[in-house]
């Protein structure tokens, strides 16, 4: 089945992630990990590829940033279950090292096909990798961070650090990561409450 098709659903579209061998990742995968979440939520997050434990278990986000990704979302009463949550690979590359441009170039085609069958109303973007991807002119992180953008024409996006950085960076002061990833945070809870992407900030 194509994926464009009008037949395709998230649960076709898992199964034959769950077999893709299109590019070398394939080879040192575990567990391809192919996202989970509300498959109608209003609210995407796109790390960059699964870490350790996400390829063991074969679900985003469960090892230490995906513990830190969730303390990010209770802190503004974001239940996890009610996004959807996913990665620009979906297999790990070795050693946690950045995919490369092929690699994303072969799996974006899912991701692609899981934005137009979810249709969030925003994508939040973890860190560099995913951002870039999405939005190649995006400046930085640290600059495009809390700064609405919009994909395609239709989707907000909003980049946000990602949350292993938070880990690296314990400090809360005024200023830190973590202080700027609750001003974004409480963007996001802004605007799942208005609808509205707030502006300025
Ligand atoms: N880092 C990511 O970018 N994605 C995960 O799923 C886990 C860690
Ligand atoms: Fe297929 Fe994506 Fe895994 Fe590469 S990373 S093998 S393209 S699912």
């Amino acid at each position: 089945m194509e994926l464009t098709s009008p037949a395709l659903t998230l649960d076709t579209l898992r199964a034959r992630v769950l077999s893709c061998s299109k590019c070398p990742l394939s080879e040192s995968r575990t567990n391809v990990v192919f996202g989970e979440g509300d498959p109608s939520a209003r609210l995407m997050f796109v790390g960059e590829g699964p870490g350790e434990v996400e390829d063991e278990t074969g679900r985003p986000f469960v090892g230490p940033a995906g513990q830190k990704l969730d303390e990010v979302l209770a802190s503004v009463g974001i239940d996890r279950a009610r996004v959807y949550i996913t990665n620009v690979v979906k297999c790990r590359p070795p050693g946690n090292r950045v995919p490369t441009r092929s690699e994303m170039e072969a799996c974006f085609p899912y991701l692609e096909a899981q934005i137009a069958l979810i249709k969030p109303g925003l994508i939040v973007t973890l860190g560099n990798t995913s951002t870039q991807w999405l939005l190649p002119s995006a400046p930085g992180i640290t600059k495009s961070r809390g700064t609405f953008f919009t994909w395609r024409g239709g989707i907000l996006l909003l980049p946000m650090f990602h949350p292993s950085y938070l880990l690296r960076y314990p400090s809360r002061e005024r200023g830190s990561p973590k202080y700027l990833t609750w001003l974004d945070i409480k963007k996001v809870r802004e605007w799942l409450d208005t609808g509205k992407a707030p502006v300025g900030g």
